[in-house]
């Protein structure tokens, strides 16, 4: 019988923490790190790279199958595609939006399933996404939801942006933020939503500490032996 690794997913929409959070509880409890957004982002920058149209769904899924994507264990340390380190690309807004187009197509999603559930190996995964709770991992032994306000969410981006010394303006983000949001929502396949059994924790008023406090609270509740 195979072994069974436990994972934590913790989706929602961007800037409700949701990376910082599981990146510190994959910390806390020494386990693995999925940052599937990454993923899409990688896809998406790949694709601009080769002139591939967004139409062109074939294309982009024999890329997504064969690309060679490395990470490094540091949080948003560096990831390479094809042995080309490109981490500041992988954060910059515009992939964000260009992540949000190619995420919408369902033949995509169905070739990265298998990818991201590779990233499921003892002792433990913390998986951070959209949709990690409802589709990747439905049998998760706990799963996160986090919201914000969307004004909080761009507040929170804009503040990350401007620490890494890329310029952004915040009514620009909050109508970028809300877009994607609609489209991540909407979208026919794995749309943004908390899977039923989801622990909902609304960030607007919490500081990172406070929701970190909080996951980990669920995170012993769901899985007690990780605490011990
Ligand atoms: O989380 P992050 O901001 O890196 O995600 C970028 C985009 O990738 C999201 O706006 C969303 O459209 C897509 N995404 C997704 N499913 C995931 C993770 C990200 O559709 N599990």
């Amino acid at each position: 019988m195979s072994q069974h690794v436990p994972v934590v997913t913790i989706d929602g929409p961007s800037g409700t923490g949701k990376g910082t959070i599981a990146q510190l509880v994959a910390k806390h409890l020494g386990w693995h790190l999925l940052d599937s957004g990454a993923l899409y982002r990688i896809v998406a920058i790949g694709i601009a790279d080769l002139n591939i149209f967004h139409n062109e769904v074939n294309k982009i899924c024999d890329f997504a199958a064969s690309m060679k994507v490395e990470f490094s264990t540091e949080f948003e340390g560096s990831i390479s595609l094809n042995g080309k380190e490109i981490s500041h690309a992988v954060r910059l807004e515009e992939t964000a939006e260009k992540a949000s187009q190619v995420a919408a197509l369902g033949p995509l999603r169905e070739v990265l399933l298998e990818r991201q559930r590779k990233f499921c190996q003892p002792p433990g995964l913390v998986a951070d996404g959209r949709d990690m709770g409802t589709v990747v991992f439905p049998s998760a032994d706990l799963k996160i939801y986090l919201t914000a306000s969307p004004e909080e969410r761009a507040q929170r981006r804009y503040k990350q942006l401007i620490n890494k010394g890329v310029g952004v303006n915040l009514r620009a983000l909050l109508q970028d933020i809300a877009s994607r949001d609609e489209r991540d929502a909407n979208r026919q396949v794995s749309p943004l939503r908390p899977a039923q059994d989801a622990v909902v924790i609304d960030t607007t008023a919490l500081t990172i500490e406070q929701v970190l406090e909080s996951v980990l609270a669920q995170v012993s509740l769901a899985l007690p032996e990780t605490s011990k």
